[in-house]
């Protein structure tokens, strides 16, 4: 139906209409973020799938890393962490309670809370929690440059598995996914941590909703990018496609997610 080798690239830069970001496609499906300052001379961390590849493009481009944005504890967003801050040290990390909690790293790190206001460039980072794929993953939305990084939260037509079943996971999970449409707009760019939008149109399919302009949309994105990758998506797309973001109710979320961890 699509092709997609995003590992073709050492990394991807997207030009938004403010932040530029860096793109770094690594491990079997991950990609880790930076966020460039205007002169291309700062950045920020959006976790870390692999520190070495990360280490090396920020020397290569000669990048001072300001900040570590954390959304979640799973291993594959912040194995790597402890050895990136010690050699920028300078870098401050940021997660949630929770990850506090979970003493995921030695370095320490500056909580943010559901609400908190960040700045980072002239623009403004919007702390979202969104529980659901874990019971503390954090979306940080920068809001002027209209960017969204949602970790394992949402993805291109699809959204992360439920790693924690506590009661009222799947109303958490959906009210997250509103939560998200409620602080943006069409034109976000949504950097999600995973290209897993192959896998994610194949169950569409098998449930009956690739639909309506879905493949013709989806390939004009894909060739936007660099004909390679499916990622950024963005809210408009999702919100029209993805099952999980549009669902009407708890019980429409659920039906779907659990169809999902059985496809
Ligand atoms: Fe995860």
């Amino acid at each position: 139906m699509i092709e997609l080798n995003p590992h073709t690239k050492e990394y991807y830069i997207d030009n938004s209409e403010n932040l530029k970001v860096i793109a770094i496609p690594c491990r079997a499906d991950n990609y880790t973020y930076l966020v460039l300052s205007d002169d291309e001379k700062k950045a920020i961390l959006i976790d870390c799938a692999d520190h070495i590849k990360t280490l090396e493009i920020l020397d290569q481009l000669n990048i001072n890393l300001k900040a570590i944005l954390i959304t979640h504890h799973h291993h594959d967003h912040v194995d790597g962490i402890d050895k990136i801050a010690s050699i920028h040290a300078e870098a401050q990390i940021y997660c949630s309670q929770k990850e506090q909690d979970r003493k995921i790293f030695k370095t320490s790190a500056k909580t943010v809370f559901g609400g908190d206001k960040l700045e980072f460039f002239n623009d403004e980072v919007q702390v979202l929690e969104t529980p659901g794929h874990t019971s503390s993953l954090t979306t940080y939305y920068f809001k002027n440059s209209n960017l969204l990084f949602c970790g394992d939260h949402l993805f291109s037509l699809g959204c992360g598995r439920v790693f924690e079943h506590y009661p009222g996971v799947f109303s958490d999970f959906f009210n997250s996914m509103k939560k998200v449409i409620s602080f943006t707009n069409d034109k976000t760019k949504i950097f999600c941590a995973h290209e897993y939008t192959k896998k994610n149109l194949t169950f569409l399919d098998s449930i009956g909703k690739v639909e309506g302009d879905l493949l013709s949309e989806l390939k004009e994105r894909i060739n936007t990018l660099d004909g390679t990758r499916s990622v950024p998506t963005n809210m408009e797309f999702e919100k029209k496609y993805n099952v999980f973001l549009n669902a009407k109710n708890v019980e429409e979320f659920k039906k779907n997610r659990e169809l999902k961890d059985n496809f």
